[in-house]
C-alpha cells in the first residue's frame, strides 16, 4: 500500500473515532518509553510498514486534544481543514525560507498575513512573521523591540551586541504568561532585572503602578502587557497603558497568544480597546483558529525595525527587491515548512463569519459551564468569565488552602482518570484550582452540559470520600 494512503487512513480512522475515546492517553509516558525504546535498525523496513508501526506504537500515548471534551492548558483542536493544508506543505517539500524556494509559500503568507491583520483589525502595513507559537512570536516581535529602543538611544544591536549597551527598562505585568519572560532571556533581559508590575485580582496591570514605575525610570522602555490573561483571560487596560507608553516613548508589545482572537467579534472586541496602539502583537494560529501545531504569528507595526532585526543575508540568498516581502527576513529561522498554508486554509474554511462565531460560541459555552459550577455548593467560580477561560476553587473557607488544593487536585486526577473530560491545574493567588479552557473547535453545548455534570459528580465524589485530615502533599 502506498504510504501516504497508509498515513491517510489511520489518520481518518483516528479522527473518526477520537469523541469515543476517553480524553486523556490510554498509556502514561514511562509506559510509551518502554514501547518506543528499541536499538537503531540496522537496515530498513518498507515504509507503509512504517507508518503503520509508527501509528500503532504511538496511538496508545496520544492526548486527544482534538476531543471536543478537552478542555487543558489553552490548546486549539487542529481542525482538518488545517491539517490537510499541512498535508500538502509537508508533501509538496515546500521550504518558505524565501520566495525563489516557494514562490507559493512566499505568496500564500503574504495574503495569510493581510487577512489576520484584517480579521484582528491591527495596523494594516504591520509585518507578519509565520512562527511556530507565541513563544517564538514574542521573541521575534521584541528582537525588532529591543533593536529600535536602542537605536533610538544611540546604540546599533545588531552590531555590537548588548555588552555595553544603554540600559533597556523592561516593564511586565505580575501575572504575565511564563514564556514571555523565557522570551526576555533568549534577548539577554535577564528576569531578575525586569520591572514587576502590580495586578489587580483579574491579572490586569494596575496602570497607576505602571505610570508610577515608567515615571522613575530614564532611559529605554518596553511594556509588555496581556490580551487573555492564562488563568483568567483577562485583558489588560490598553488604551490606559497605550498613554502611558506614549508618555515615555516605550515601545509597548502585546502577548494575545489566545486573546487577541477576541478582536475578531465586534461584541468582544471592546475587551482590547486600544490594543491597536501597540507596536507588536503575538498570537496563536493553533489555539483559537485551530491551525494544527505548530503556528503563531509576530506581528510589528514598524516593518523595518523586524527586518532590521531578522534579516539574513548571503551571496546565495536572494536580494530583497522593492516591495518584496522576503519570509526569512520576519523570522528567526531560515529553512521551515510552509506555515502560511494551513493558516490560509483556516481563515478561507471559516471566512470572518465563522471566526467570530466560534470565539463567541466557545466564550458562551464557557459562561454555561461557570454558571453550572457556580451553583454548586463547594465549588465557586474564582475569575470574570470574560472569554473562554475558568478557574474553580473546590471546598470552603473553613476547609483551609492545602485541604482545598487536595480537593482540586483529587478532582482534577478523577475527571482526568475517568476520562470523560480533559482538565488541567494550577496556582491562581496562592490557591490551587481547576483550569478549563473552551477552545476546541469541536465542543458543543452538550459537550459543555456533559462537563458541567462531570466536574459536579466528581466534586461530590471525592468531597464526601477525601479523608477528613488529607491534605495536599504535591
Ligand atoms: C497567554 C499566553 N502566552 C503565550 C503562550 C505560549 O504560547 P506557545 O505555546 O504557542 O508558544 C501561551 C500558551 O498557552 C499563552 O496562553
Amino acid at each position: 500500500m502506498d504510504v501516504f494512503e497508509t498515513a491517510y487512513l489511520r489518520a481518518t480512522a483516528y479522527r473518526a473515532d477520537v469523541a469515543n475515546q476517553k480524553v486523556r492517553p490510554h498509556q502514561g509516558y514511562a509506559e510509551m518509553r518502554d514501547r518506543f525504546a528499541a536499538p537503531l535498525p540496522e537496515t530498513g523496513s518498507p515504509d507503509s510498514a512504517v507508518i503503520e508501526e509508527l501509528a500503532d506504537l504511538g496511538e496508545p500515548g496520544l492526548m486527544h486534544t482534538t476531543h471536543p471534551r478537552f478542555f487543558g492548558w489553552v490548546l486549539g483542536g487542529s481542525s482538518p481543514v488545517g491539517v490537510a493544508a499541512d498535508w500538502l506543505a509537508s508533501a509538496w517539500g515546500q521550504n518558505a525560507v524565501m520566495h525563489t524556494t516557494s514562490p507559493t509559500a512566499a505568496a500564500v503568507e503574504e495574503t495569510a498575513a493581510g487577512w489576520l491583520l484584517d480579521i484582528l483589525d491591527l495596523p494594516r502595513t504591520s509585518a507578519v512573521g509565520f512562527v511556530s507559537g507565541a513563544t517564538i512570536g514574542s521573541f521575534t516581535a521584541l528582537a525588532a523591540a529591543r533593536g529600535e529602543l536602542l537605536r533610538r538611544h544611540g546604540w546599533d544591536v545588531e552590531a555590537h551586541g548588548l555588552f555595553g549597551a544603554p540600559q533597556v527598562h523592561v516593564f511586565v505585568g505580575d501575572d504575565l504568561h511564563t514564556s514571555v519572560l523565557s522570551a526576555l532571556r533568549y534577548l539577554g533581559f535577564g528576569n531578575q532585572r525586569l520591572i514587576r508590575v502590580d495586578t489587580d485580582a483579574q491579572g490586569r496591570m494596575r496602570v497607576d503602578d505602571l505610570a508610577r514605575k515608567c515615571a522613575s525610570a530614564t532611559g529605554a522602555k518596553l511594556i509588555i502587557a496581556q490580551a487573555g490573561q492564562i488563568n483568567t483571560g483577562a485583558f489588560d487596560p490598553f488604551l490606559a497603558i497605550a498613554e502611558i507608553a506614549k508618555d515615555n516613548e516605550a515601545w509597548l508589545h502585546v502577548d494575545g497568544a489566545f486573546g487577541l482572537w477576541a478582536r475578531a467579534d465586534p461584541d468582544l472586541c471592546g475587551l482590547t480597546k486600544g490594543v491597536e496602539r501597540a507596536d507588536s502583537w503575538v498570537v496563536d494560529g493553533h489555539k483559537w483558529l485551530q491551525v494544527p501545531f505548530d503556528s503563531g504569528y509576530a506581528i510589528v507595526r514598524d516593518a523595518q525595525a523586524l527586518q532590521n532585526a531578522m534579516a539574513i543575508s548571503a551571496s546565495y540568498l536572494p536580494a530583497q527587491g522593492p516591495g518584496d516581502r522576503l519570509p526569512s527576513f520576519l523570522v528567526p529561522e531560515l529553512s521551515r515548512r510552509a506555515r502560511g498554508l494551513p493558516t490560509w486554509a483556516a481563515l478561507k474554511s471559516l471566512g470572518r463569519s465563522g471566526v467570530i462565531q466560534m470565539v463567541r460560541d466557545h466564550c458562551a459555552l464557557a459562561r454555561q459551564i461557570a454558571r453550572g459550577m457556580q451553583a454548586t455548593p463547594g465549588i465557586q467560580v474564582m475569575n470574570d468569565v470574560v472569554l473562554n477561560q475558568i478557574i474553580l476553587r473546590f471546598g470552603h473557607d473553613d476547609d483551609g488552602t492545602q485541604r482545598r488544593k487536595a480537593y482540586a487536585i483529587g478532582v482534577i486526577d478523577h475527571l482526568v482518570q475517568e476520562g470523560l473530560i480533559f482538565v488541567s491545574g494550577g496556582l491562581w493567588r496562592g490557591e490551587w484550582v481547576m483550569r478549563i479552557s473552551v477552545i476546541c473547535g469541536a465542543t458543543s453545548v452538550q459537550d459543555a452540559n456533559i462537563a458541567t455534570e462531570a466536574i459536579r459528580a466528581a466534586w461530590m465524589h471525592i468531597s464526601a470520600s477525601l479523608p477528613s485530615d488529607q491534605v495536599a502533599t504535591r
